[in-house]
């Protein structure tokens, strides 16, 4: 394809060839993960080309066309797969990002492959982008390439989006490569989080490791001048596509298909739902105790209340994520043991990643979403309930430590490292007077469909082409 004038550069491809384990021919499939979901829409509405690895490694892969997109494939090697993206992305950068859940690992190796691996996406992006281009470079994976970009091409304009929580300044400080990683930052002309908190720990280690002098700001951001150039740094939580997800829900072959899953299900009294990566910072383990402990005291009847989890499979080979599998698939199995009677277990378990109607299907039968992480940079699953549920039906208990949280101030929040509290809400949830449920549900239903991702893309790009065309004028 042609250059473009809006280049997307992530990670992953929106769509990923996997191999089947039959053995027959590689296909296209939808990749997972909340980036995805955002951009894909974004781009959709802007068109544009997108930067990416299709997901497989060692398969070189031409650039092609898909549904009026450009997509540029960027290989990695089986080698860099373990170093670069299993190794420091998710066993360093992702454990540290998150409070460091799990002892993050500081491996010398792994950090010469990522900063090599982002050379490549930066040599990509730059192949990709028109003269003057916008390019907007994505996540933790990538936090190098602004500043590389900015040195093959520095005409074009450069956004950086974070979209898990940046740690706090103690943690960053671990990372023996933290100065690296700022600098890399810096060669944006935004750079955005999803909570003022993550901007604000950002311009501090700016300030800290390279003595740039005191941001002008706000609380929820600021601008860094840096020689003749700006920075500009802000809170930018994401969205969904609002308004497209309420429609899709209310279509008859969803709402068919949501009393087609409750009727399968036995036609319980309650419904309670989790919808996630099978990953160590979405607290399924806590929720699925609250539940086992509700149930052992007798404060929920296992023949009225049924529990939904679909855990999508997520970087399998990485150690802490098979633990993860093995102990949710126990707990599981012992609420199911213990409670469950012939032909109707309690909780329905489904290791697997279903389509969007289905999805929308599962949402809209819900009578409660259980969102419990222990750290999230925002949860889309929480929006995407609220979008279902345009008439004020349902209810969502949401962690307080879910990006989600600063926006949905009506859920019922919990602190998922108390477990009373937990269970006090899923109890809440249920026996809610209707009326108060209902008015929580409406008032959140209305901010998401003011707050969507085309608003959220629109506010982050303005900004962006507002600060690249500044330029700094001397005092
Ligand atoms: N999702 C999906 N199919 C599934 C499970 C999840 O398409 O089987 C989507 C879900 O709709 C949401 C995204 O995956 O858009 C998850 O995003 P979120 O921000 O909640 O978490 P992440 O996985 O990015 O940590
Ligand atoms: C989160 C990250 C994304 C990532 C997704 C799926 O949403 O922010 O960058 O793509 O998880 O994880 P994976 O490792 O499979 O790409």
């Amino acid at each position: 394809p042609n250059s473009d004038d809006f280049v997307v550069v992530a990670n992953r491809l929106p769509v990923d060839l996997e191999t089947p384990t039959d053995g027959g021919p590689p296909v296209w499939r939808r990749s997972p993960g909340g980036l995805v979901t955002a951009m894909e829409t974004v781009l959709r509405s802007n068109s544009g080309a997108w930067v990416g690895w299709p997901g497989t490694p060692d398969v070189t892969v031409d650039p092609f066309e898909e549904d009026g997109l450009s997509l540029y494939p960027v290989e990695l090697s089986s080698q860099e797969v373990e170093e670069y993206y299993e190794g420091f992305s998710n066993d360093t950068l992702w454990p540290l990002y998150h409070d460091a859940l799990i002892p993050p690992t500081f491996d010398r190796r792994w950090w010469r492959t990522y900063r090599a691996v982002n050379q490549r996406f930066a040599e990509a992006a730059a192949r990709a982008a028109a003269p003057g281009a916008t390019v907007w470079v994505h996540d933790y994976q990538l936090q190098l390439v602004p500043r590389m970009l900015r040195e093959l091409r520095p005409d074009v304009t450069i956004g950086f989006f974070l979209h898990i929580p940046f740690p706090p300044t103690e943690l960053f400080l671990q990372l023996p490569w933290r100065k690296a990683i700022v600098d890399g930052l810096l060669g944006a002309d935004l750079v955005g989080f999803h909570l003022p908190g993550g901007a604000q720990n950002f311009l501090y280690l700016a300030n800290r490791l390279f003595g740039l002098p005191a941001p002008r700001g706000t609380s929820s951001g600021g601008t860094i001048v840096l020689g003749d150039r700006q920075v500009r740094v802000g809170a930018y939580p994401i969205s969904i596509d609002s308004a497209q997800l309420r429609e899709r829900s209310r279509d008859t072959a969803v709402q068919e298909r949501a009393a087609e899953i409750r009727r399968d299900l036995g036609d319980p009294e309650v419904m309670l739902l989790g919808v996630d990566r099978l990953d160590y910072t979405k607290g399924i383990d806590v929720r699925l105790e609250a539940l086992h402990e509700l149930f052992a005291e007798g404060t929920l009847d296992p023949e009225k209340v049924v529990m939904v989890q679909l855990a999508t499979p997520s970087r399998e080979r990485l150690t802490a994520y098979a633990q993860l599998r093995d102990q949710v698939e126990r707990e599981v199995g012992r609420i199911n043991g213990e409670f469950a009677r012939l032909g109707s277990p309690v909780v329905h378990y489904l290791h697997a990643s279903v389509d969007r109607d289905e999805l929308l299907a599962m949402y809209t039968g819900a009578d409660v979403m259980l969102v419990t992480p222990l750290r999230d940079g925002m949860n889309l699953v929480a929006k995407e309930y609220i979008a279902c549920h345009p008439d004020g039906s349902g209810s969502l208990v949401l962690s307080e430590f879910a990006g989600a949280a600063a926006e949905l101030r009506r859920a019922l929040l919990v602190n998922p490292h108390d477990l009373e509290g937990v269970k006090r809400a899923i109890v809440e949830a249920i026996e809610e007077d209707p009326a108060e449920r209902k008015k929580r549900m409406k008032t959140m239903h209305a901010h998401v469909m003011e707050y969507d991702v085309a608003r959220w893309s629109r506010t982050f790009l303005e900004d962006l082409r507002a600060t690249s065309g500044a330029h700094v004028t001397a005092s």
